[in-house]
């Protein structure tokens, strides 16, 4: 057999349009003063370092109008807010601690004041609107106004934004004067986490929470009973957390695991106490985050009915709570105990959840048991249904009227449309975004959250790597293309559409940081669908925005895949050089060798000499380049008795963290770019710096030379990419 020879020309041409795409999107806008790596107090490098890009702010706000000028935030940069609003004051506080955390700055509380940044709640309870701000940014100040502490709230997560762009970078920081106009396009941008299938504890929860707030999701749907546990306590039925949130895991392993207490197998599971519930639902809404409560039936229903099995329609209940994953026959019975039972715990759900939602499931709901038994075969009739199906819209519609007699609303997986629903019900569309078209032709409201591309518990990359999942690749491109304007529907029931939603099921994911690597970055995509404008849209333009977003990642220690970056940075396209792929300036001592960080993982190699940290790029192609960007590390210097100590060069410094200087012709040639050097945290890697470069044509050697006042420590170049216009 003949094996397909893959054509390497052609897969070159692709790789290099991609990053054409990506390169085309970058300075789309205007005249910004991008000096993010300029300490406060500081002018900007005299030298060309004065770009044009577009923020990395993720979602990519509705309005945005960079304008002349800029604005220092530093150390004690005072921050302005009503304290007689408790709202204001929670929100300015929460901002202060992301931008410490992140920044290592110390905002200051202080009223009025120059230069200050000001957040300001607005009488006018419409101006803009429930979850918009503006925010203003000018030398003299920042401002974000907003009619809703949600908006107010947003307003600071983009400013905080627009003070990370720069991965691992501490300190003051230069932000470009601008004004957005920000609001989302859907009411709904959800994330839904199984807590069923495997547990998460309450501070995982809250990490994911703040996680989400970042990234201005506000729906967070909890998965709290299915068939392999019941998460939630219920005071009136007390074995539905005592047996039902138990059980065996599947496998010869658990079984041999035993437990010296029963000297049986140990049981697997836990569940969230009202106590416990209470806090994150008061966690959440602080962060505008809803927690909308998902309580499945009729299917879905073993661990209920193992604990109540009175509950059950089958001839025989179960005894014991699978370790299995797919779908049980086991459905509720639909006499009236079994209502009781539903509204009593349905009642105390709505206790413990404010949301107008109330998810009731309907997925998957096999009829074997309802066509087989009698008392259900009694109710299709004395109830007057056609069938099975129809029986479970008739159950559907009484807890529906239950649910609205509460003032709440119901929405379901998209099967509930199938008995038929009342007009109030609300479809969440998983199977494809058939049940949202149908159900918005159908006058309904709609969540789009079809598998697999707003599935997360699909891997998200090959390799050996990549931790558990369903095994068909969903890459944050994937999610990214997901367009959620179906085209079947016309604009008037596009209206239906109330927004998005990723679903991350846990069969697979055993591992609660492994439910952070499932969700980021893909949720980044989510939020921009969920939040940015149609118009917006521009896949490579996120994708350059997100080096800046794993930063943010990284810096606030949440678990997430990076594998995009690979996809960013594959094979070194022309123009992107590796440090192996300069020369040193010199041949004193060159060494290929780590640098300090990260202490866990994965660390980059710099090919240099650290007598001189100085590099030629050979015969560079410089015509149409307009900038370059340096990605580079920070070295210890520890060779103090070698050949290094006695050929030591230094350069002067004009910034306190040193400049990267770039010549022409030899590295006494005319300067073409400075580039000042970042503050970098103490455990990140590497430093992305960039700035124009005066033009030129033709090809030339180009010397890479960092400045520094003393050996130790110092900077040493990863990449180098020449960039053009
Ligand atoms: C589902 O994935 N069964 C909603």
């Amino acid at each position: 057999m003949v094996r397909d020879v893959p054509d390497r020309t052609a897969i070159f041409r692709r790789y290099l349009a991609k990053i054409a795409a990506t390169l085309a999107a970058l300075p789309l806008l205007l005249s910004c003063t991008n000096t993010d790596t300029v300490p406060a107090g500081l002018q900007a490098h005299p030298a060309g370092t004065q770009i044009a890009a577009i923020p990395a702010l993720i979602p990519f706000p509705a309005h945005l109008a960079i304008q002349t000028g800029r604005f220092v935030v530093g150390d004690g940069t005072p921050l302005s807010f009503d304290r007689m609003d408790a709202e204001s004051a929670r929100i300015a506080a929460y901002f202060a601690d992301l931008v410490y955390r992140t920044r290592g700055l110390r905002l200051v509380s202080q009223p009025g004041g120059r230069h200050a940044i000001v957040l300001r709640h607005l009488d006018d309870p419409n101006a803009t609107g429930k979850e918009g701000y503006r925010l203003e940014v000018t030398p003299a100040g920042v401002t974000i106004s907003a009619s809703k502490p949600a908006g107010l709230f947003y307003g600071t997560i983009t400013l905080w934004q627009l003070l990370t762009q720069t991965s691992g970078a501490l300190g003051g920081v230069a932000i470009p004067a601008l004004q957005i106009d920000d609001a989302p396009r859907f009411a709904w941008r959800g994330l839904m986490i199984d807590s069923v299938r495997h547990f998460q504890s309450v501070d995982f929860i809250k990490t994911m929470l703040d996680a989400m707030a970042r990234e201005k999701l506000n729906v967070l749907q909890w998965h709290l009973t299915d068939d392999q546990g019941w998460r939630l306590e219920i005071k009136k039925y007390p074995r539905l957390t005592e047996v039902g949130a138990w059980r065996v895991p599947a496998g010869e392993a658990a079984q041999h695991d035993i437990d010296p207490l029963t000297h049986q197998p140990r049981l697997y599971g836990g569940y969230y106490s009202q106590a416990e519930v209470r806090d994150l639902v008061a966690y959440a809404a602080m962060r505008n985050i809803t927690i909308v409560p998902e309580i499945e039936m009729p299917g879905h229903a073993m661990a209920a009915i193992v604990a109540y099995p009175w509950l059950g329609s089958g001839a025989q209940a179960p005894t014991a709570i699978s370790g299995d994953w797919g779908i049980f026959p086991y459905l509720y019975n639909a006499n009236e105990e079994t209502f009781a039972f539903i509204q009593d715990v349905l009642t105390e759900t709505m206790a413990l959840f404010p949301s107008t939602y109330i998810h009731v499931g309907g997925d998957e709901a096999v009829k074997d048991q309802w066509k087989t038994s009698p008392a259900i075969q009694a109710k299709i009739h004395s109830v007057g249904v056609a069938d099975e199906e129809a029986l479970q819209g008739w159950f559907i519609q009484r807890v529906e009227k239950f649910l609205n007699a509460h003032g709440r609303r119901l929405i379901g997986w998209d099967e509930v449309l199938q008995g038929g629903i009342a007009p109030d019900a609300t479809i969440m569309s998983w199977r494809g975004i058939d049940g949202a078209v149908t159900a918005a032709k159908a006058g309904h409201d709609a969540v789009l959250s079809p598998s697999p591309f707003l599935y997360f518990d699909f891997r998200q990359a090959e390799g050996r790597d990549e931790p558990s999942g369903r095994g068909q690749i969903v890459t944050l491109s994937n999610v990214y293309d997901f367009d959620p304007a179906p085209a079947k529907l016309t604009a008037d029931e596009r209206r239906h559409i109330i927004g998005v939603q990723a679903n991350v099921w846990t069969e697979h994911i055993r591992e609660q940081d492994n439910v952070g690597y499932a969700v980021f970055p893909r949720a980044a995509a989510l939020a921009e669908l969920g939040w940015s404008p149609a118009a917006a849209r521009d896949r490579a333009g996120f994708l350059a925005r997100m080096p800046a977003e794993l930063g943010r990642y990284v810096a606030l220690g949440l678990p997430h895949s990076t594998h995009i970056m690979a996809e960013l940075a594959p094979p070194l396209p022309a123009g992107i050089r590796d440090s192996h792929e300069l020369k040193p300036c010199n041949n004193v001592s060159i060494l290929s060798v780590e640098g300090p960080a990260p202490l866990q993982g994965k660390r980059p190699v710099f090919l240099h000499s650290p007598a001189n940290p100085c590099w030629i790029y050979e015969r560079a192609d410089l015509s149409g380049i307009s900038h370059i960007q340096a990605v580079a590390g920070l070295l210890p210097y520890n060779h103090p008795n070698s050949s290094i100590a006695q050929n030591i060069t230094l350069r002067p410094q004009a910034t306190p963290n040193g400049e990267l200087e770039v010549h022409l012709d030899g590295c006494e040639g005319m300067t073409i770019a400075v580039l000042p050097m970042p503050k970098l945290a103490p455990d990140i890697a590497l430093a992305t710096v960039r700035g124009s470069l005066a033009p030129q044509t033709g090809v030339h050697d180009l010397c890479l030379i960092f400045t520094r006042a003393s050996p130790d420590p110092y900077w040493a170049l990863h990449t180098v990419q020449l960039v053009p216009d």
